[in-house]
Parts: C-alpha cells; sequence; structure tokens
C-alpha cells in the first residue's frame, strides 16, 4: 500500500481557533498522521513569532510569489467568523488555486457514522459527531462535542458550535452560525448566513440573514451582511 505524502500545512488565523487547531493536530500527529505545521498567516499580526504562533506573513504575500518560500503543501482556516474564513478561501484560492488545496482535518476522537461527506477545508473538532447520511459543506466547523444526527445538510462555511445538537433531517445554510449548545429540532432548516443564539431551542424554520435566540428561538435581529 502506498504511503500517502506528508501534508505540510499552512494555517490562516492566528487567534483563539487556530490555537485549537494547533493542538488538534498535535493529536493527529502523534497518532501517527503525517501532517506538520509549517506557520500561520495573519493579516493583524507581523511576521514572528507570538508565543505558540509563528506567523510567517500575510494571505497576501501569496500573491508576492511566497508559497514556495512556506514550502506548504495544503492549507485549512482557523477563524470563528464564517465570513471571514469564505474571504480568506477566495482570496487564497484566487492566488494559489490548485498549488494550495485545502485540507479537511478530523480530530482523533470525532466520530462519523455511514454515508458522511465532509468537505474540503473542513474542521470535525475533539468529540464532533455525524451520524448517518450527513452532508458537511467545505470549510465548515464542527466544533467540540457538537452533533450532526441523520440526513443533516450543512452548507459550506456553517459553524457548529460546542455542544450544540442537530437533530435529524435539519438543513442548515451556507454560512449559517449554530451557537453553542443550541438544539435545532428534527426537520427544521436554518436560512443561509443566519446566527442561532448559545442556548437555543430552534423548533421551526429560520429565514435567512436573521439572528434568532431563545426558548423557543425568536427572531431579533434581520441583517443583510452577518458578521457570521
Ligand atoms: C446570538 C448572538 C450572536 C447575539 O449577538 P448580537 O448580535 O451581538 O446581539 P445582542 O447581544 O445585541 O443581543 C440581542 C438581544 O438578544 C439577547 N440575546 C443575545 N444572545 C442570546 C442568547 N444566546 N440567548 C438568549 N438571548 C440572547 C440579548 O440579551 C438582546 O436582548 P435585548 O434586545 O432584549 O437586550 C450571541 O449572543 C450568541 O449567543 N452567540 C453565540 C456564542 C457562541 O456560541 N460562541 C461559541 C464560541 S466557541
Amino acid at each position: 500500500m502506498s504511503v500517502p505524502p506528508p501534508v505540510r500545512l499552512l494555517i490562516l488565523g492566528a487567534g483563539y481557533h487556530a490555537a485549537e487547531v494547533r493542538v488538534y493536530i498535535q493529536d493527529l500527529a502523534s497518532q501517527g498522521s503525517s501532517v506538520e505545521v509549517v506557520g500561520f498567516l495573519d493579516d493583524a499580526r507581523p511576521a514572528g513569532v507570538h508565543g505558540r504562533f509563528h506567523v510567517l506573513g500575510k494571505i497576501e504575500d501569496l500573491a508576492a510569489g511566497k508559497l514556495a518560500d512556506f514550502s506548504a503543501t495544503h492549507f485549512i482556516t482557523a477563524v470563528g467568523s464564517n465570513r471571514l474564513r469564505q474571504r480568506m478561501v477566495e482570496r487564497v484560492t484566487a492566488i494559489c488555486g490548485s498549488a494550495l488545496p485545502a485540507w479537511t482535518l478530523r480530530h482523533p476522537s470525532s466520530w462519523t457514522g455511514e454515508d458522511v461527506e465532509i468537505g474540503d477545508g473542513t474542521c470535525l473538532a475533539p468529540a464532533a459527531l455525524a451520524t448517518t447520511r450527513v452532508r458537511i459543506g467545505r470549510h465548515c466547523i464542527l466544533n467540540v462535542k457538537a452533533s450532526l444526527s441523520h440526513d443533516v445538510v450543512v452548507g459550506d462555511y456553517g459553524n457548529i458550535n460546542p455542544g450544540a445538537t442537530v437533530c435529524g433531517n435539519v438543513t442548515i445554510g451556507e454560512g449559517a452560525y449554530i451557537g453553542a449548545g443550541a438544539v435545532i429540532k428534527d426537520k427544521v432548516s436554518i436560512g443561509a448566513w443566519s446566527v442561532i443564539g448559545a442556548g437555543a431551542a430552534v423548533v421551526a424554520d429560520v429565514p435567512a440573514n436573521v439572528t434568532a435566540v431563545g426558548v423557543p428561538a425568536r427572531i431579533v435581529k434581520h441583517r443583510v451582511e452577518t458578521q457570521g
């Protein structure tokens, strides 16, 4: 059996979620996975060593031809904001195209059942679960102890925060943000780029571009452009 070539990973973002992603990758490496972090790109920090982050530069440095200097084979986004992840991906893809593909992170303690599809660049955090016939889009975050039951669909750039419970046959639109500990009742749909507050119980469909909070969840904001 041929051994896959090692992954040399650029992490986009050097904040809270990036710190978590870095540790998840350490766990994978300690279990024999051939993935190595080459460094971080962050538009808000100067290049250099910041604590445990070796910031190599900014995304725009890729446009200046520095990909070869970084000697990275793949990238992953590591910021909580869905819009920001989307913008990062669009920028990196425009600059590097297929020379720098997205890498998908599955923490060793995450679990997926049968017929689960996970899009490129998505992160499955520790103890994240997806049972059967689940479709998770590209560049999503399924955070710590979040669970997706049967026949759930999550659009690209979706973010299911820690401990959220998504029941069967739920559809979550592109860029939707499900707050920590929220419960989404079965057969409900959440519109694109909507935000569900932490601890909410969603029992009816939620349209696109709104914020809904509480038990049962009620819409408290309509937005044109969400922060995700
Ligand atoms: C829903 C949320 C995004 C709203 O943030 P926001 O757009 O800044 O809205 P505001 O803070 O102005 O709140 C709007 C109203 O909803 C209420 N509200 C906000 N979040 C709420 C929540 N989770 N549950 C119940 N009510 C909530 C506020 O008290 C406020 O009520 P008021 O108008 O009567 O004063 C945010 O509160 C939240 O729950 N985020 C999820 C955080 C999370 O899961 N983080 C995980 C990181 S790993």
